[in-house]
């Protein structure tokens, strides 16, 4: 029924907790989960998650009041767990192999507290759920929990259905092998009911890894393991392009289109908009550029790059040394948030938007700029290697990162493309982004029969 609670569980929630002049702040939080799950349709939900900072206990009743405004609820650790698990185990070794990396090392330590961190978790939500909510844990952060929660629920009597849903690729075997824990991994995801992926191909080496490594029975869409069924899905997960499309006409990105466009006037204008991780190709982007301006120089004064780079994970030494490649080879990078209006003026600005991640579990910035082109027809020039190229290959140009010149002949291409063609495959990408309104659909599944 739709009254039916749900109880969504992710390392991050959208609200983040932060110090600032001796007083605990919150702000919204960034990345595709938060951005996928913010405009969730249910009535009845809380989501609970890791603040983001350590609090003290005689604290806790201030935060909680701030965050119940927003349906949200926190999961308390200690800074010390939460960095081990969150960048020692999540970000700095579950992260690269998701991302089909090869030559990552074990921590033993961090491995412990991320163990910790899903039964704070699962008790947490154990202590929360009644008879009949629907559970939906997300992400690689939390790929233990649902095992771990189904044991207590049975415990506790408790029928709750449990849906996971990745937000990241799941890679071929091979590299999820390497992983001397993979099987321990396995077996927590598959306490869940219902399993989500972005695409057929994640799913498939999911399935492929439960066959191999722990020896599950397998079907098409299926998994059979310690005695109970889980289904598998795919599913995509859109944007509210409304959203965009409103703001489009607010007074004050009207204004702002309008000065970017007097500004950039007779310029043809590439927008990329990315967090600053080693997934996203930057340097890629970059060399791809350079490659193009070397081939095509009568075009070297009429095109503009323009390279949003959302500052993340700096605690984690790779992201470090990324920001500080990217910034020398962009000249200058100024890390900061940049105003939802002035992220749509931007994309609504631009004639291509330039994505060349590596591996990107699904991708959102392909939508969002998408949304807003009514009027340019922009052309998106995308990696083959997201999972939104799967959805979107029919009105994209596509490209391998790793091939610049393909990125140089790519983008000349759409330089170049008659408007014909620019409206055919933007009315494409645009039925699709607008008939996949609803973010992730709560896997039908498993609501309440
Ligand atoms: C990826 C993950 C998301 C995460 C986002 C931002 O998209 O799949 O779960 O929200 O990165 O990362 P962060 O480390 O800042 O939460």
């Amino acid at each position: 029924s739709s009254k039916q609670r749900v109880i969504i569980a992710s390392n991050r929630i959208p609200l983040s907790i932060d110090k600032f002049d001796g007083k605990y702040r919150a702000t919204p939080s960034s990345g595709g989960l938060v951005t996928a799950l913010r405009g969730l349709s249910v009535a009845n939900y809380l989501w609970l998650g890791w603040p983001g900072i350590e609090i003290g206990e005689t604290e806790r009743e201030e935060v909680d009041a701030t965050l119940a405004k927003e349906n949200t609820a926190a999961v308390y650790l200690s800074d010390k767990v939460a960095q081990n698990h969150y960048n020692g185990f999540s970000n700095e070794i579950l992260w690269p192999i998701l991302h089909y990396q090869s030559g990552v090392h074990m921590n033993f330590e961090a491995w412990t507290a991320y163990r910790q961190v899903n039964e704070v978790f699962a008790d947490r939500i154990g202590e929360e759920a009644k008879d009949g909510d629907l559970i939906w844990v997300h992400d690689y952060h939390l790929l233990l929990l649902p095992s771990m929660l189904r044991e207590r629920l049975k415990s506790q009597k408790k029928c709750c259905p449990i849906g996971f849903f990745l937000h990241t690729p799941f890679p071929v075997d091979d590299f999820w092998r390497g992983l001397p824990v993979q099987r321990d991994l396995l077996r927590g995801i598959l306490g869940s009911d219902i399993i989500g992926f972005h695409t057929d191909e994640y799913m498939k080496n999911f399935i492929g890894a439960c066959k191999i490594l722990i020896g599950a029975d397998v079907m098409e869409q299926s998994v059979q393991y310690d005695n109970h069924t889980v289904q598998l899905h795919k599913y995509f997960v859109g944007i509210d392009p409304q959203k965009f499309t409103e703001a489009l006409k607010d007074q004050a990105v009207i204004s702002r289109v309008q000065e970017l466009e007097s500004l950039y006037k007779g310029k043809t204008i590439i927008i990329g908009v990315d967090r600053l991780d080693y997934t996203k190709g930057l340097p890629e982007k970059f060399n791809g550029f350079q490659v193009f301006l070397d081939e095509h120089p009568e075009w070297a004064e009429e095109v503009v790059l323009i390279q949003i780079v959302i500052p993340s994970r700096e605690d984690v030494a790779r992201y470090k040394d990324l920001k500080e490649e990217v910034s020398r080879l962009a000249g200058q990078i100024i890390g900061k948030y940049v105003s939802f209006e002035e992220l749509i003026a931007l994309y609504s600005i631009s004639d291509v938007c330039l994505i060349s991640s590596h591996r990107d579990g699904l991708n959102l910035v392909a939508s969002e700029y998408v949304a807003c082109q009514e009027k340019r027809h922009g052309v998106l020039v995308l990696s083959e290697f997201t999972g939104a190229a799967t959805f979107m290959k029919g009105g994209s140009l596509l490209i391998n990162p790793s091939d610049a010149r393909t990125i140089s002949d790519m983008l000349h291409k759409a330089f170049t493309m008659g408007s014909e063609e620019r409206k055919t495959n933007y009315e494409e990408l645009r039925d699709l982004v607008n008939t996949h309104t609803r973010y992730i659909t709560i896997p039908s599944g498993i609501m309440r029969k």
